[in-house]
């Protein structure tokens, strides 16, 4: 069976996704949609796509699809899951999932009722480097995983948080077997973040167009406790320039420590590994790097390094080929965004927040009446 395949959204990532649906085996990419026609235009043209549409209910009405990626902005995510799950196909979600729970839970609900899969496309856990050294902490090779952690990559807190914030909720639920509780602390300019300081992420972070929904905060301290004991530590703060290779794991264990970043000059992620639990200024053991046989990247006949869309699109092709549910489907979609509620939960309760959350709508909307900007 070959899936008929859509896009939904022809800007920046959809290229990622593009590219993916082009390579997979079993997968035919073909239709596409943006409000925008430049962007539309673009972005068939580039893949050959002649299915081109402006409204994505007339494209789902149309064109009998098995699967869509859906690549806009994170408001968007849910109206358009949810007519896709009732015309009957796959979603495959860009992160963030969505704005907030109450509406992911929409989109779950559409696509239960339907009988399709929902997933988000956190492709990091799903790369090659990801899966060995979680292979290499089951075996031992860093005693027991202590922690992991993260930096964002520079952007004001609240809007990293639904950028590189997510994915890192997804890589610390994926490294530590689940995510069990959150404490966060969260300030701007200086100050503990309060209802005042609410705001769209437009106004928040002026220097990126996507639309986060409301944010607070430039400064974000998110302590993630994993369900074997271990955790994770999540630092976003400013800082210029906005560097992209910073982002990835860094894993400490009590017998030593792992790292996988991309390499700054070629973009390329590395995994490096260092025999000692803590790392001195002088004498800690030399890191070496740890390199994977070059098959265990290939797709289709091709090399994937580093975290590109094709690994998310191929364990979600996988699922509707074989009837499985995808690794980030059902309510595993739902986690990365359920710490998204449970930061913003935590500091403003000052308390550790359990997951998952009982309360659904967003812990930002309903401060917002209190004097909050809205943006
Ligand atoms: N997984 C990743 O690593 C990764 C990387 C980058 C972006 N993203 C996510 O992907 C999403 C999109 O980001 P982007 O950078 O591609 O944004 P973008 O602004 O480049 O593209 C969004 C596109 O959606 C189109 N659009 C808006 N309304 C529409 C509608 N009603 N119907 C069809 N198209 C519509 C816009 O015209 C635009 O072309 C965001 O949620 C972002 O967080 C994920």
């Amino acid at each position: 069976m070959t899936l008929r395949t859509g896009i939904v959204g022809c800007g920046g990532i959809s290229k990622s996704h593009a590219t993916a649906h082009a390579n997979l085996e079993n997968v035919d990419l073909v239709a596409m949609c943006d409000i925008n026609r430049d962007a539309l235009n673009n972005r068939a043209d580039e893949y050959g796509v002649s299915k081109r549409y402006t409204d994505y209910a007339e494209m789902f009405a149309r064109e009998a699809l098995d699967l869509v990626s859906v690549c806009t902005h994170a408001p968007l995510h849910a109206p358009i899951a949810i007519a896709a799950a009732q015309a009957g196909i796959h979603v495959l979600s860009e992160k963030p999932l969505s704005v907030d729970l109450e509406t992911a839970d929409q989109m779950l609900a559409a696509c239960r009722e339907a009988g399709v899969h929902l997933a988000v496309s956190h492709q990091f856990r799903f790369t090659p480097l990801f899966r060995r050294a979680k292979a290499l902490i089951d075996e031992g090779k860093i005693g027991e995983l202590r922690s992991i952690r993260e930096v964002g990559k520079g952007r004001e807190a609240g809007f990293e948080l639904m950028e590189m914030g997510v994915h890192y909720f997804d890589e610390m639920d994926f490294f530590l077997d689940g995510v069990s509780w959150i404490q966060a602390h969260i300030t701007y300019q200086g100050h503990d973040v309060a209802e005042a300081d609410i705001m769209h992420s437009s106004e928040l972070c002026k220097t990126d167009r996507r639309d986060n929904g409301i944010v607070a905060g430039d400064t974000m301290l998110v302590h993630i406790g994993g369900a074997q004991g271990a955790y994770g530590i999540m630092e976003l703060y400013c800082r210029e320039p906005r560097h992209g290779w910073m982002m990835g794991p860094h894993l400490l264990g009590s017998e030593g420590q792992l790292m996988i970043k991309p390499n700054p000059d070629t973009g390329i992620d590395e995994m490096w590994y260092c025999p000692f639990d803590v790392s001195f200024a002088a004498h800690t053991p030399a890191w070496e790097r740890i390199e994977l046989d070059a098959s265990a990247f290939f797709i289709s006949g091709k090399a994937w390094h580093s975290r590109h869309t094709i690994w998310s699109a191929k364990n979600m092709r996988d699922a509707i080929l074989n009837g499985n549910q995808p690794e980030l489907g059902g309510r595993n979609a739902l986690t990365s965004l359920e710490c998204v509620s449970a930061t913003y939960a935590s500091h403003f309760s000052g308390q550790k927040v359990q997951l998952p959350l009982k309360e659904r709508s967003h812990p930002l909307a309903k401060r917002l009446n209190t004097g909050a900007k809205t943006g």
